[in-house]
């Protein structure tokens, strides 16, 4: 068939370095244009530049006034927890007994499994994320009803089983031996199938048995190119209780280390509480850390420390946590991060806490090149943002000096109402009713 060629006509931002690191990293065009060609980016770059490149009769589409940027990637959520999100708990362990586990027993049903799925992709689509690692149930049958539904909007997600042989409702258990058969038939059954890649998931060390934890360590040294994922370090009873369970190990994230779960690939959630240590092997193993501030100020789990992370140079990513986290929107979830690092005493910039919810989580996951830019051959992943979407923000970016302001009006400001567009493979997957091409 013929190339399809369409352009879009807008500012454009995005990153090919991290700004903490380098001060050219930002790439912005105010007059851009994007070209995409077959659902992958062809080009991106000055409209006066590239529009003489366009092929004859391509269609351009008109969105001066909004930005276009690579759609938002949330390193660490739960589809299953979509209908309990806001559920009131003092803190993670009652919150877990409480609403947690009983929401996620419905999962061994698939009809259900589809219709939360079906709704918690629209709701990401909705607020421009178009890239998550999102924890399943302990259900095969969740895992198939993601895939099922990322597939039906041909989106690139990230996924797997929860495994949890103890300390956990009988309803939610496997074992040891049937967690890892269960992982491996749906690594074979979904793993690079179309844009769908299988993340294996642990939930947490307090609910495996050390066998189980072996099985998952083997497999996935066995399966190098799957993620894997957990959560580490979130709250200070969770960390006492995992000290109490693994004595010999030298900390939380060092249970994980000994069973061979740090490394490339690898997505610890929340990373609250390591210590230097701990952040020196999270970077020379090439594991990578999901800041989740809206989920720690909910749950009172504490502030991630940017400038420990930093001094290790580890690799860092922005995720919401849902349902513990209160909000789908990945720009809600900047504004949060941006007080977390306040309270610690650091400083985050607007631009950096774009480029970690774009290509610093691209990184995280090994996928730089197919998402979070646009270099040629990235698949054409982008969302259309809004600076005037609501009346205080047309208010406030009209009088933005320099992109600096107007992207920190926009994380502090904004939420999925900027979303007017987003696009996932060249194609529109959501459109804001109220959004009109210029
Ligand atoms: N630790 C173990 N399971 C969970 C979970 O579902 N949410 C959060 N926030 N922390 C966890
Ligand atoms: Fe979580």
């Amino acid at each position: 068939p013929p190339t399809t060629v369409q352009a879009y006509r807008a500012s454009l931002l995005h990153f090919h370095a991290d700004p903490a690191f380098n001060p050219d990293a930002c790439l912005w065009h105010e007059d851009g244009l994007l070209i995409v060609a077959d659902g992958k980016v062809s080009a991106a770059g000055d409209y006066a530049q590239l529009f003489p490149t366009l092929p004859a009769g391509a269609l351009v589409i008109d969105y001066r006034g909004k930005v276009i940027m690579p759609g938002f990637i949330d390193t660490h959520l739960h589809f299953p927890q979509t209908d309990m999100i806001a559920s009131p708990a003092p803190g993670l362990l009652p919150w877990l007994e409480t609403y947690t586990f009983p929401t996620e027993r419905q999962f061994g049903d698939p009809a259900h499994a589809r219709e939360v799925a079906d709704f918690f992709l629209d709701e990401l689509l909705r607020c421009g994320t178009t890239t998550a690692m999102v924890y399943c149930t302990v259900h095969r049958e969740s895992v198939d009803a993601f895939f099922e539904a990322s597939a039906a909007r041909n989106l690139r997600m990230a996924a797997g089983k929860v495994l949890m042989d103890r300390n956990c409702p009988e309803f939610l258990r496997d074992t040891a031996e049937s967690g890892a058969r269960d992982s491996e038939d749906l690594i074979k059954k979904w793993h690079n199938k179309g844009r769908a890649m299988y993340a294996i998931t642990p939930r947490f060390a307090p609910t495996s048995t050390e066998a189980q934890l072996r099985m998952t360590g083997e497999l996935a040294a066995a399966y190098p190119d799957t993620f894997i994922q957990t959560h580490v370090s979130e709250n200070a009873d969770e960390c006492s209780w995992v000290k109490s369970l693994f004595p010999d190990a030298r900390s939380y994230l060092d249970v994980y280390d000994h069973y061979g779960l740090m490394r490339e690939r690898a997505m610890f959630g929340h990373c609250i509480w390591l210590d230097d240590r701990d952040f020196e092997r999270m970077a020379e193993t090439g594991s990578a850390a999901a800041i989740c501030p809206t989920s720690n100020f909910f749950l009172g789990s504490g502030l991630f420390d940017f400038e420990k992370a930093d001094a290790a140079r580890v690799s860092l990513s922005l995720a919401t946590d849902v349902g513990a986290g209160t909000s789908f929107s990945m720009l809600q979830t900047m504004n949060e991060a941006y007080k977390v690092a306040r309270l610690k005493g650091s400083y985050l910039p607007a631009a950096r806490m774009f480029y970690l919810a774009t290509l610093g989580a691209a990184r995280s996951m090994q996928l730089e090149g197919t998402i979070g830019s646009f270099v040629a051959g990235a698949e054409a992943d982008f969302i259309v943002l809004d600076p005037k979407a609501t009346p205080l923000l047309a208010r406030r970016t009209e009088r933005c000096n320099n992109l600096e302001e107007l992207l920190f009006a926009l994380a502090l400001l904004g939420d999925d109402r900027c979303v007017g567009a987003t696009y996932a493979a060249g194609r529109k997957v959501h459109e804001r009713a109220s959004t009109t091409q210029a």
